[in-house]
């Protein structure tokens, strides 16, 4: 066997990038916990002993962390000054509270880790490892991974890009929000449309809980409400508005789902449905986007659809050729591509 040097030293580079990116993970949800983002916001430019206080946590600690920060870009250090500090940019994804809070994200891969013994049993046994199995950390970090798309992107563009959903919303539409989680999504069409009311369901009765909390503390509650349900049995009819956002692909039996959904809606009802954004060919996908998508599938999205029959596992990188197949099957007539952004696909269906 010859060793190409040159190859060899790319992919031994990547593994530098790679294995420093998942410290990076424990520093960024260190600084998300600890509120070492906000502090130096706060204090900026600042030296490791003035982001301490401002925190309240050790400086020694503090000044490691600003080291690794600052060597994978999210602080900027200035050597003449000694002191750290965040760029605009940097500020908006990770201190500002009304900004990104990306760091949040990585709450996602952390949370999986902590289960990856139960996981790898479960490649071997071919069984499925359910959303309600892992680590809380999970329901909250997917909650904060998704939102900001959903605040960007929902109500100035997604709704208007739906054949004329935007007027019924407004009018007061009954909307449902199947596979909801912490109702983040479902939270804001409530908000944007107070005429129409919107019901949010999940299987996972904790994340219902804490969809409550968060409609109660978003004084919404009276036109919002949450129930424990699964997609393929979720009360109601009639429904003018049926959303899913990035759940279809977990579930166990997405065709059962999609046809419940069919049957609720109004004969004029829309399917707003949101995945995750795919082609349709895995060498297509296989950029940045896409390694994100198939490392969160592997270990949460196909595990949680394979825990129950018939364990379709569409995966987070399902594409639209294959959504689309399965809504027709489920009995959509019309069904088309409304709109997209880099990492959500954006699909209206139509009984
Ligand atoms: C990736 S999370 C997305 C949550 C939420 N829509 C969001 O975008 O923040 C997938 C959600 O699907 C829910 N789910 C999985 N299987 C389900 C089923 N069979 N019925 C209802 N909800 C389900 C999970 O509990 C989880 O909240």
């Amino acid at each position: 066997m010859t060793v190409d040097e040159a190859k060899l030293n790319d992919l031994l580079g990547r593994f530098v990038v790679d294995v420093g990116a998942s410290f990076q993970a424990l520093g960024a949800a260190l600084g998300d916990r600890l509120g070492l983002y906000r502090a130096l916001l706060a204090v900026m430019p600042a030296t490791p002993a003035d982001v301490a206080r401002e925190a309240g946590v050790d400086e020694r600690y503090v000044r490691e962390w600003l080291s690794t920060q600052a060597a994978g870009g999210y602080v900027t250090y200035d050597p003449a000054s000694e002191r750290f500090s965040l760029t605009e940019e940097q500020a908006f994804v990770l201190a500002d509270p009304g900004g990104m809070q990306a760091a949040a994200a990585f709450l996602i891969p952390l949370a999986a880790g902590t289960n990856i013994d139960r996981i790898a049993e479960a490649f071997h046994t071919g069984e499925g490892f359910p959303w309600h199995a892992q680590d809380p950390r999970l329901f909250e970090g997917t909650e904060r991974f998704f939102r900001p798309g959903y605040v960007a992107n929902l109500v100035s563009s997604w709704i208007p890009a739906l054949d004329g959903v935007e007027d019924t919303l407004r009018a007061g539409a009954r909307v449902a929000d199947v596979g909801c989680g912490h109702g983040s999504s479902t939270l804001l069409l409530a908000e944007a449309y107070p005429a129409s009311r919107v019901v949010g369901f999940d299987y996972h009765a904790p994340s219902v809980e804490q969809a409550r909390t968060r409609a109660a503390d978003a004084g919404l509650a009276d036109r919002v409400s949450f129930e424990v349900a699964d997609a393929a049995g979720f009360p109601g009819e009639q429904y003018d508005l049926v959303t899913v956002f990035d759940a279809l692909h977990d579930m166990p039996d997405p065709l059962t789902a999609a046809r419940h959904v069919r049957e609720a809606l109004a004969d004029d009802g829309a399917l707003l449905l949101v995945e995750p954004y795919a082609n349709d060919r895995l060498e297509d996908n296989l950029n940045p986007v896409g390694r994100l998508f198939y490392g969160a599938s592997t270990v949460i999205c196909v595990a949680h659809s394979k825990s129950e029959e018939p364990g379709t596992a569409l995966g987070a990188q399902a594409g639209e050729a294959r959504l689309t197949e399965l809504l027709r099957e489920a009995g959509f007539s019309r069904i088309r591509r409304a709109t997209e952004t880099p990492f959500n696909l954006v699909l209206e269906a139509r009984p």
